[in-house]
C-alpha cells in the first residue's frame, strides 16, 4: 500500500485468494492496474458497505466484502457493480490493509471478535449505535463503538469514519463547488492518514477530527445528521461542510 493514492485514477491487483469468490461478469469493466492499490475489506453489503466497496473498487482498489454467506447468489449484483471485488467470510476479511465495519451496532462486537486482523491492518468503524426510534445513542456503546472495537480486537489502529453522513452521499458526494466533510478520528496518525486519503478519493473533504476519544463526537454528529434528515424533514440530500478562511 502506498501512502498517497489521492491523485490516482485507476486500479488493480490480483483477485482474492483462499476462499475468495472471483466474479467476472460479462460486460462489467475489470479493475485496471493501479500501483498504489489498497486491499480493502468491507464487512457488510448493506447501504453503506456495498456503496463504499463499489466506489473504492471503481477507483481501482482491491475490494473484498466480508459476509456471512460468501457463496450466496444474493451478492451477485453487488459484485457485478464492484470491479474485481470478491466475497469472503468475515474472519478471512480481516486480512487486508483496511477493514471497514459497516454492520448494525447489535452485530459489531461479534463481527470484531471474528476478524483475524493482520498486524498492520487498519480497522475502520462506520457503526452508529442508534436506539430504536432515533431516541439517542445506546449508552451500552459508550464511550464509542470504536472504543469497543479497539478492545475486542486488541488493535491500536482503529479509526472512526464514514458514519456522519448518509449512504446516498457516499454514493454521490457532489454538492457543486462544496465538498462534504468526512471527519475521521483515531489515535494512530498513519492509519488516520490512510483513511483520510480514502475519504478524499471518494470526493469528501477528509477532516482529522482528533483521537479515539473524539469517536463519540462523531457518533453524536451522525445522530444529528440522521435526525435532520429523517425526523426534521430535510431528507438525505444534506451534508456537513466545513467552512475555512
Ligand atoms: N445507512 C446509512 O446511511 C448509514 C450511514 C452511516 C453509517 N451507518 C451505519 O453503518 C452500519 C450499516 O448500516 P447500513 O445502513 O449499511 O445497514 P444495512 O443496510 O442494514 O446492512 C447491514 C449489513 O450488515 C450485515 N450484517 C449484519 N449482521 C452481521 C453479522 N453478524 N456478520 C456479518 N454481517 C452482518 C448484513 O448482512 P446480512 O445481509 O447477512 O444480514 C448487511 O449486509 C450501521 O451501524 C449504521 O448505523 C449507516
Amino acid at each position: 500500500m502506498s501512502s498517497s493514492f489521492r491523485d490516482q485514477n485507476a486500479a488493480g491487483v490480483d483477485d482474492g485468494e483462499g476462499n475468495a469468490r472471483p466474479v467476472t461478469p460479462v460486460g462489467v469493466a475489470q479493475r485496471e492496474e493501479r500501483e498504489d492499490s489498497v486491499d480493502i475489506s468491507v464487512i457488510g453489503t448493506g447501504n453503506v458497505g456495498r456503496t463504499l466497496g463499489r466506489r473504492w473498487a471503481e477507483l481501482g482498489h482491491a475490494v473484498r466484502f466480508g459476509v456471512r454467506d460468501p457463496g450466496a447468489a444474493r451478492h451477485d449484483d453487488t459484485l457485478a457493480a464492484s470491479p474485481g471485488a470478491t466475497t469472503v467470510g468475515v474472519a478471512e476479511a480481516g486480512r487486508a490493509d483496511v477493514v471497514v465495519v459497516a454492520v448494525p451496532w447489535a452485530a459489531a462486537e461479534a463481527v470484531a471478535r471474528q476478524l483475524a486482523l493482520g498486524e498492520a491492518t487498519i480497522l475502520v468503524d462506520a457503526v452508529n449505535p442508534l436506539l430504536p426510534g432515533l431516541a439517542g445513542l445506546d449508552p451500552a456503546a459508550a464511550p464509542s463503538v470504536t472504543a469497543h472495537l479497539a478492545t475486542r480486537t486488541g488493535s491500536s489502529r482503529v479509526v472512526k469514519a464514514f458514519n456522519t453522513t448518509g449512504a446516498g452521499n457516499m454514493a454521490d458526494p457532489g454538492y457543486g463547488a462544496a465538498r462534504p466533510v468526512m471527519p475521521v478520528a483515531g489515535d494512530d496518525a498513519e492509519a488516520k492518514a490512510t483513511v483520510l486519503e480514502l475519504a478524499d478519493a471518494l470526493g469528501f473533504d477528509g477532516l482529522d477530527a482528533g483521537g479515539l476519544g473524539a469517536a463519540q463526537d462523531l457518533e453524536h454528529l451522525a445522530l444529528a445528521w440522521i435526525r435532520l434528515a429523517y425526523q426534521l424533514g430535510n431528507g438525505p440530500n444534506i451534508a456537513w461542510s466545513l467552512l475555512r478562511r
